[in-house]
């Protein structure tokens, strides 16, 4: 049976990972967080590693506060680059293959076509940097695969669809920026592209080809867009207007163009990647769900 290690995993994609790891059957799935495996602790990690001996690891943790990190260098370079140095370490010279998942802020936005694994990453900002150094960490082991991904949403966590959805009720119009043009990416398009590869290499149905790979959903939006579709799609009456980023300034210098080009996946292991439009739907619908759920009224033990 293959163990299957997962780090940082009560965030949005180690969420959405624990959720598509009940249909896959078989596995022995390990879910660790801060609180049961801090990988910046480089002894405790290995300590951890060696006893679990994983064949398999995907590292979602992530220090992902973008405009923090430009004045928490320390933190963000701890997170990002020497816990994931922890990591491969503690792999090195094993068959353990090791999944790490890093940005598309790798970019700096100057292009105009979408970024293959082939662009030269040029970081704009701390995040960016931390995140590109930590790619280079992982690469380190001989069998580590990088997937850069894009404006990662979920049911679960804080991300920009709950804090739009949130405004938009509170507010009769919302301000967002439309001159920054990217991809939005389900974290459970992400995690079940990411769980359906693993099981097609352990049945040995596609082989595990290490290097860079590119993950999002399909498509292209602006902010703007993206915040637009959202209140549209729940139904909100609040106006989003679009709005430049010199009207929005913030401590982290953002990409303007980060079109991640997902030929090489893709081509690589048969993904039919779903369009960010029909994914944000589903978002949406489980979210409006939970909240139900939360606003039900509770009653009286006894009375249920
Ligand atoms: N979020 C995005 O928009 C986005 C965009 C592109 C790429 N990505 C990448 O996608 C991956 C998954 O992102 P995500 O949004 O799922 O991240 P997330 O929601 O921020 O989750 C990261 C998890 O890692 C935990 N963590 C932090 N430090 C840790 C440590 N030292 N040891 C163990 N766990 C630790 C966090 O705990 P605490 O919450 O307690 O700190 C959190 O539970 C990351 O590599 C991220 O860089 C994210």
């Amino acid at each position: 049976m293959a163990t299957i290690l997962i780090t940082g995993s009560d965030g949005q994609l180690g969420s959405e990972l624990k959720l598509v790891s009940k249909n896959y059957y078989g596995y022995d799935f390990i879910f660790t967080d801060l609180d049961t495996l801090d990988i910046t602790d480089n002894q405790k990690t290995r300590d951890f590693i060696q006893k679990v001996n994983p064949d398999w690891i995907l590292n979602c943790a992530a220090y992902n506060q973008v405009d923090k990190a430009e004045s928490d260098i320390q933190t963000a370079m701890l997170i990002n680059e020497t816990a994931v140095n922890n990591i491969s370490e503690s792999i090195k010279g094993s068959e353990c293959r090791f999944i790490h998942f890093s940005t598309d802020y790798v970019f700096s936005g100057k292009s105009f076509i979408p970024y293959n694994e082939y662009s030269e990453p040029d970081p704009e900002s701390v995040y960016g940097r931390s995140k590109l150094a930590g790619e280079k960490a992982a690469l380190s082991h001989h069998a580590a695969m990088i997937i850069r991904t894009s404006w990662l949403y979920s049911s679960f966590g804080s991300n920009f669809v709950k804090t739009i959805l949130k405004k938009a009720k509170e507010k009769e119009s919302l301000n967002v920026v439309f001159d920054q043009a990217g991809t939005p990416t389900y974290a459970a398009d992400l995690a079940e592209a990411t769980l359906a590869r693993i099981a097609g290499v352990i049945r040995n149905q596609v082989a595990f080809i290490p290097g860079i790979y590119h993950y999002s959903n399909e498509g292209v939006c602006s902010w703007y867009d993206f915040a637009e579709a959202i209140v549209s799609e729940s139904g909100l009456s609040c106006r989003v207007v679009p709005i430049l980023s010199v009207q929005y300034p913030t401590a982290a210098r953002r990409p303007a163009y980060s079109v991640l080009d997902k030929s090489k996946i893709k081509e690589n292991y048969g993904l039919n990647i779903p369009h960010w439009r029909t994914s944000l739907t589903k978002c949406i619908k489980i979210i409006e769900q939970q909240q139900k759920i939360d606003l039900s009224p509770t009653l009286p033990r006894g009375q249920e």
